[in-house]
């Protein structure tokens, strides 16, 4: 809406500002207003969100909401980003500083800043072992496991179809030679909770992208062996994971690896989106700007990097502001750095990467190949996988048609007593105790002959599993 034409960029390679398609989307109306003003993103070719968005990427920064009152801040911000992430606001100890009760209001400066401008959003971060309320940081055990399941459920249903991905977990794994995980109050609770926290993210918002984020993971080493070796695994049991975000945050003693694009490659031959979420170098001059620019080609070379968030605007706005390791300076100019990803944003012409679209927002919970063969009469049958932990579950449920396939069905299963359902998606439940029956939404009734849907349920107490009641029409 506002955004501005920057001019003067040093990109030699500015082009016309596109139509979008949202102009076709209100043609009907907007038609005959000659003078409306196209709701694009930033001009293309001469903004970093727009030439991301010619190869298919978007292009963020980390915003801080008290500074969305300066007016160079934002200023830039709108002119040259399509992507915020907020720096603090969504961090536990932001969100939930006493327990239970939560707070969204600089966060949601943040999401209606971006809203209101074009801009998406990637949420940061559900669970850390770091930015924890001092509440939370004195809890163990299953008291901080269903502390932190609340917490996920709580702030991801909050902002439940506004969010492009979440950071789920950050920084989960140790430093140094060992590929262990690291030490935490949240690790002591169990190794699975990090595939509790992402099956409770996808059962929250089953629309958002859900990331693994951390650092020192940017070239094969120990400890993204040990990162690769989770992702291959969640992939091989069904646990949703969408994406690995690579922090990025580079300097003299932790340069951009030599091996950065291969890294990154060999996660996408995983089957997940890799994103740079976090990007700052230290340094100045032609040297700063050259390492830029490597980044940004190794994320086009990769066609599963589907973007690029910078940790703030001017180098005043780094947490590590010292050594001016961002495009802007203080005063908000372009420096060396700013104009070597641009122009390696613009290399190459306006052609997407061959197997690259933006990607979709929703995602399909990703399931396993079925292990039971599908019944060979009519009817269908249903199997569940239970995710217990102290306290609460997930439970999964496969439908499978039968030869005949279905046009409906319904799941009936008796929950152990004492539990109940807090949240179900791609289903409909009658109750959420006792025996409940899930009826199939509008959108999965129909199941083709031998193969399958697959609905599920988030609740506490223990999880019912084994199999189930399915009726088909
Ligand atoms: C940093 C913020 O930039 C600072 O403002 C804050 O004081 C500490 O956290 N890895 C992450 C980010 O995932 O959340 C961190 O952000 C930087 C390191």
């Amino acid at each position: 809406m506002d955004k501005v034409l920057a001019r003067g960029s040093g990109s030699p390679t500015a082009r016309p500002r596109p139509r979008t398609a949202l102009l076709s989307a209100v043609a009907g109306v907007a038609m005959i207003a000659t003078t409306v003003v196209v709701a694009s993103s930033a001009s293309a070719g001469t903004t970093l969100g727009a030439s991301a968005a010619e190869k298919g990427r978007y292009f963020g920064t980390a915003v801080a909401a008290y500074k969305l009152s300066d007016a160079t801040y934002v200023g830039i911000l709108n002119r040259e980003f399509n992507m915020v992430t907020p720096e603090n606001e969504m961090k536990w100890d932001a969100t939930e500083p006493t327990q239970g009760q939560f707070t969204f209001t600089s966060a949601d400066r943040i999401v209606s800043h971006a809203q209101a401008n074009g801009m998406r959003v990637r949420g940061h971060a559900l669970a850390w072992h770091s930015q924890q309320p001092g509440w939370a940081q004195n809890l163990s055990g299953t008291a901080l496991r269903q502390a932190m399941v609340n917490h996920i459920t709580q702030v991801a249903s909050y902002y439940k179809g506004k969010i492009y991905a979440w950071d789920v977990v950050n920084e989960a794994f140790a430093d140094g030679g060992t590929g262990a995980r690291r030490d935490s109050n949240l690790q002591r609770t169990g190794n699975d909770w990090i595939e509790v926290a992402f099956r409770t993210a996808r059962a929250a918002d089953p629309g958002a992208k859900l990331c693994y984020n951390d650092y020192n993971t940017d070239g094969q080493n120990a400890k993204s062996n040990a990162v690769y070796a989770m992702v291959q695994d969640f992939k091989s049991r069904g646990v949703p994971i969408d994406c690995v975000g690579f922090q990025s945050h580079f300097n003299s003693a932790s340069p951009v690896p030599s091996d950065y694009q291969a890294n990154l490659q060999r996660f996408a031959n995983l089957g997940v989106d890799v994103q740079i979420t976090e990007l700052d170098i230290e340094g100045s001059g032609t040297t700063q700007a050259d390492n830029y620019g490597r980044v940004v080609r190794a994320c086009l070379a990769v066609s599963r990097c589907t973007g690029i968030t910078v940790w703030g605007i001017r180098d005043s706005d780094s947490w590590r502001a010292s050594g001016t390791p961002l495009l802007f300076d203080g005063n908000g100019n372009k420096k060396p750095a700013y104009t070597a990803v641009l122009d390696a944003l613009n290399a190459g012409g306006s052609t997407p990467p061959p197997t690259t679209t933006p990607p979709p927002t929703t995602t399909p919970p990703t399931t396993p190949p079925p292990t039971t063969p599908p019944p060979s009469g009519n009817g269908c049958t249903a199997t569940l996988s239970l995710n217990q932990w102290q306290g609460g579950f997930v439970t999964y449920v496969r439908v499978t048609a039968g030869a005949a396939g279905t046009n409906a069905w319904s799941v009936t299963l008796t929950l152990p007593a004492g539990a109940s359902i807090t949240n179900t998606w791609s289903a409909q439940p009658s109750g959420t105790s006792g025996t409940v029956t899930f009826r199939n939404v509008d959108y999965n009734g129909r199941i083709a002959p031998g193969t399958y849907t697959e609905f599920g349920f988030q609740g506490v107490g223990t999880g019912p599993s084994g199999t189930a009641t399915c009726s088909a029409s």
